[in-house]
């Protein structure tokens, strides 16, 4: 994603170099994460893969194993890498990840605390948001998960943007170095309400926090805890709905110019399985909500540091 230059998005022209980390993509389900190694080789289903053919190719390039079976090389945006990356933990996808970054308002050059790292996934988003002269302290309290962590934000070329710290942050706190310099803290932790005063210490004047919790009984003891020292709190549970659309079957019209059950051919047409037909004498595009939909994440609940006069 960033690899190189964190500072710079990687633009869809930009040519695969040795060392760049390529998303290898089969099929929409089945992706992989491959560090392009000149002299070696990757093997798949397909067949195998040689690195050095891929050198000099664009990001987004199909190429050709020696069977010929092919692959799609696309670049490791964060979006990307929240579907490829090791789970160490439950990780927030694109969908909670995109509110949190918009509703916590964390633009260019803004300090943000979070806790825990967990797998690192929405930490890369974070990254990309602050960058490049910002930065995120994350930390976990299991070594193992801290020190995997950092490893991936050395591959994705996100060190310089992110420090990762093993510490107990409900126990604990944050380091008292951050306070009253946060423009934002997120937290993803079992009792998020023993963090919160502190959290409520390291926020500028204005800052904004947000934590997400799998239950509804953890967002109603939060959000007593922030009571005291946040305002505008608000809850929200993101769903998000994929629709595929496409080229349909075209209804035959009887001699009378009426559909098979006697109804008009008309332009949109709502169907029993929520999808909606598109119709004319000559195609039907066909739209339809994705069988694969992602249920029940867990809640965010939002709320921003009361001003002290
Ligand atoms: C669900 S994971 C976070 C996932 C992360 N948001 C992501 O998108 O990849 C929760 C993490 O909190 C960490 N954790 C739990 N209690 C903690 C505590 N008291 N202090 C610091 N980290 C803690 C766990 O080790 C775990 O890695």
């Amino acid at each position: 994603m960033l690899a190189g230059d964190p500072a710079k998005r990687i633009s869809f022209n930009r040519c695969i170099r040795n060392g760049d980390l390529v998303i290898v993509y089969e099929r929409h389900d089945s992706m992989k994460a491959v560090t392009v190694a000149e002299g070696s080789v990757l093997q798949n289903r397909f067949g195998v893969f040689k690195y050095s053919d891929w050198i000099g190719k664009p990001f987004g390039s199909k190429v050709f194993s020696n069977k010929g079976g092919f692959v799609y090389l696309l670049a490791p945006t964060p979006e990307l890498w929240t579907l490829v990356l090791s789970h160490r933990t439950q990780i927030l996808y694109i969908a909670d990840i995109s509110f949190v970054v918009m509703y916590l308002e964390i633009v260019p050059g803004c300090l943000v605390l979070e806790s825990g790292t967990g797998s690192g996934s929405l930490t890369t988003s974070l990254a990309r948001a602050v960058a490049p002269a910002g930065h995120v302290h994350t930390f976990d309290f299991h070594e193992q998960r801290a020190a995997s962590a950092r490893d991936d934000f050395q591959r994705t070329g996100l060190s310089n943007l992110v420090r990762v710290g093993v510490r107990d942050i409900q126990g604990q706190g944050f380091p008292d170095d951050f306070a009253g310099l946060a423009d934002a803290v997120f937290l993803d932790l079992p009792q998020p309400w023993l963090a919160i005063p502190s959290a409520a210490k390291m926020l500028k004047q204005d800052g904004t926090l947000c934590s997400f919790s799998p239950c509804i009984e953890q967002v109603q003891r939060s959000c007593e805890t922030l009571r005291t020292s946040f305002t505008d709190i608000r809850t929200f549970e993101v769903l998000l709905r994929t629709y595929e659309v496409g080229e349909g079957k075209m209804e035959r019209l009887q001699e009378n110019g009426k559909g098979s059950n006697g109804s008009l051919p008309c332009k949109r047409r709502q169907c029993s399985d929520g999808g909606y037909v598109l119709s004319s004498n000559i195609s039907s595009v066909v739209a339809k909500p994705c069988g694969e939909a992602r249920g029940h994440t867990g809640y965010l609940t939002f709320a921003r540091l009361k001003c002290l006069s």
